[in-house]
C-alpha cells in the first residue's frame, strides 16, 4: 500500500518505550513526519515560538468545535459564569457529590475544565506521552507487509488478525466527564485518517478491502460514580454526526461505541464493571487517583492491588494527575489540622491515614512491588501547556488550563 494513503505513524522509539514494542518499527519509519516529531516541535517551554504541526493545531481545533457544538445552549446562557463558579466553590471543598448534583452543574463542568483535558489526552495519546505502546495501539491501519495478515497488539507483540476480529477495548475510570471520549476519539480520528475512495481501480478495491481488515474500531466503557451518561450520550452523537465531519472530530458509528456504566470503584463492583475491566487492552485512570485517595486511601490501595486480578496480561493502566498536589490529600495533616474534607463517597472514608506519600511513589509501590505490573512510561511533573497558536485562533469562550502532570504507564504482567 503506498505510504502516503496512510495516517501519521506512530512515533518513533522514545525513553519511555520498552524493548518489546520495538519490533515492528522499521516499517512505520518510512514517512519523514513522526507523531514524535510533532511532539517535539510542541515543546513551546524550550521555545515558545515554535511552529505547531498544522496537523495537530487543526485537530485542537475540531476537538474545541465538537464541544461547542454539543453544548452550544450553554454558551448562550447568562447563568454559565454562575454555575462554573458554583462547581469551582464545591470542587475546591471536594464536596463531589454538591459539584455534581444537577444537569446543568455537569455540562459547565465539562465546558470549564474538560475541554482542556480533550486537547491534552489527543495531544498525549498521538504524541506517544503515555509510551509507544500506547500511542501504537491507537494505530491500527495494517503496518506489516500489505499481504500479511499481522496486527499490533497494545503490548507490541505481533497476533494473527481476521476481518473485523480485533477492535481497541478502553476502560476509563472516573471517566464520565467528556475528556476520555472526545479526547480518545480525536487519538483515534487523527492517528487514522479516512483513505480516499479508491475502489475504482482493482489495486485499489483490493487494497480498500485491507484496510477495512486491519481498521478495528475503539471500544470505550467509562465508569463514574457520577451521572455523566446524558454528557456521554451527547458528545458521542456528535462525534458520529456525518453532517458535522467536517468540522468535528468524526468517527463512523460502526467503528466507535462509547457506554457510560454507573459505579463508584471504592465499592463491591458490578458485573459490568468487572467484565469491562477484564476485557480492557487498556484502562485509564485520568485525573482521579488523587480524588480516590481523598475518599479512602484504604479502599484506593485495595483498587489498585485488585486490578492486577480483574484485568488481562499484557494490558496496559493508564494513571495521570495532578503533579504535585498530592500533598493536599495528606490525610496525616487533614486530621492533625482538623480539616478533613467531604469526599462525595461518605463521610466515614476519611478515617484512613496515608502518611505523606506522594501518588506516584504510592503507586509504583503498590502496582509493582511484587512484578505483577512493569513500569513503561513515567513523569513525576510535566507540562502540557495549550499551545500559542490555539489561543491566538480558536475563540473558545472559556479559559483553557495549562496542566502539570504526573504520568505513569504499566503494563500488566503474565503473573
Ligand atoms: C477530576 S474528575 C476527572 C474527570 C476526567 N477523568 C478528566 O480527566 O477530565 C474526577 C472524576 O472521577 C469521578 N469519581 C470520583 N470518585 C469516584 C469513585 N469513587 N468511583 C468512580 N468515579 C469517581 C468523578 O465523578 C469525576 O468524574
Amino acid at each position: 500500500m503506498p505510504q502516503s494513503r496512510r495516517g501519521p505513524p506512530p512515533p518513533a522509539a522514545s525513553k519511555s518505550s520498552s524493548s518489546s514494542s520495538r519490533g515492528k518499527q522499521s516499517d512505520r519509519k518510512k514517512n519523514t513526519t513522526t507523531v514524535s516529531n510533532i511532539n517535539v516541535n510542541r515543546n513551546e517551554a524550550k521555545n515558545p515560538k515554535a511552529a505547531i504541526d498544522p496537523r495537530v493545531l487543526s485537530q485542537f481545533k475540531t476537538i474545541l468545535n465538537t464541544f461547542q457544538h454539543t453544548f452550544s445552549h450553554l454558551f448562550d446562557t447568562p447563568d454559565l459564569p454562575q454555575i462554573i463558579q458554583s462547581v469551582k466553590h464545591s470542587l475546591y471543598l471536594r464536596d463531589y457529590v454538591a459539584a455534581f448534583d444537577s444537569p446543568e452543574k455537569l455540562q459547565a463542568y465539562v465546558v470549564r475544565w474538560s475541554v482542556a483535558r480533550a486537547l491534552a489526552y489527543f495531544e498525549m495519546i498521538a504524541g506517544g506521552w503515555w509510551s509507544d505502546d500506547v500511542t501504537r495501539a491507537f494505530y491500527t491501519t495494517p503496518t506489516i507487509p500489505a499481504h500479511s495478515n499481522s496486527t499490533t497488539t497494545p503490548n507490541g507483540s505481533s497476533s494473527s488478525s481476521s476481518k473485523g476480529e480485533k477492535r481497541l477495548s478502553i476502560t476509563c475510570i472516573g471517566g464520565g466527564a467528556g475528556a476520555e471520549i472526545v479526547g480518545m476519539a480525536a487519538a483515534y480520528s487523527f492517528l487514522n485518517p479516512p483513505v480516499p475512495d479508491i475502489t475504482s481501480t482493482e489495486e485499489g478495491s483490493q487494497e480498500q478491502e485491507e484496510k477495512d481488515e486491519g481498521r478495528r474500531g475503539l471500544d470505550l466503557t467509562l465508569l463514574d460514580f457520577a451521572t455523566w451518561a446524558p454528557i456521554t450520550d451527547s458528545l458521542y452523537t456528535t462525534l458520529t454526526d456525518p453532517t458535522k465531519k467536517e468540522s468535528n472530530v468524526f468517527l463512523e458509528k460502526s467503528g466507535f461505541s462509547a457506554k457510560c456504566h454507573q459505579q463508584d470503584v471504592l465499592t463491591p463492583l458490578s458485573d459490568t464493571t468487572i467484565s469491562s475491566i477484564s476485557s480492557a487492552d487498556i484502562v485509564t485512570i485520568l485525573f482521579t487517583a488523587g480524588e480516590l485517595y481523598s475518599q479512602s486511601p484504604t479502599a484506593t490501595t485495595k483498587f489498585f492491588m485488585s486490578l492486577h486480578a480483574l484485568t488481562k496480561p499484557g494490558a496496559l493502566l493508564v494513571v495521570v494527575d495532578s503533579a504535585g498536589g498530592f500533598e493536599d490529600l495528606d490525610v496525616l495533616k487533614e486530621n492533625k489540622n482538623n480539616t478533613a474534607t467531604s469526599s462525595g463517597g461518605g463521610g466515614s472514608k476519611n478515617s484512613d491515614s496515608m502518611g505523606g506519600y506522594k501518588l506516584g511513589f504510592l503507586l509504583d509501590k503498590t502496582l509493582t512491588n511484587r512484578d505483577q505490573w512493569q513500569t513503561i512510561a513515567s513523569h513525576d511533573a510535566k507540562w502540557w501547556r495549550v499551545p500559542q497558536g490555539l489561543k491566538d485562533s480558536s475563540g473558545y469562550p472559556l479559559e483553557l488550563e495549562n496542566m502539570r502532570c504526573l504520568i505513569r504507564v504499566y503494563r500488566r504482567n503474565e503473573s
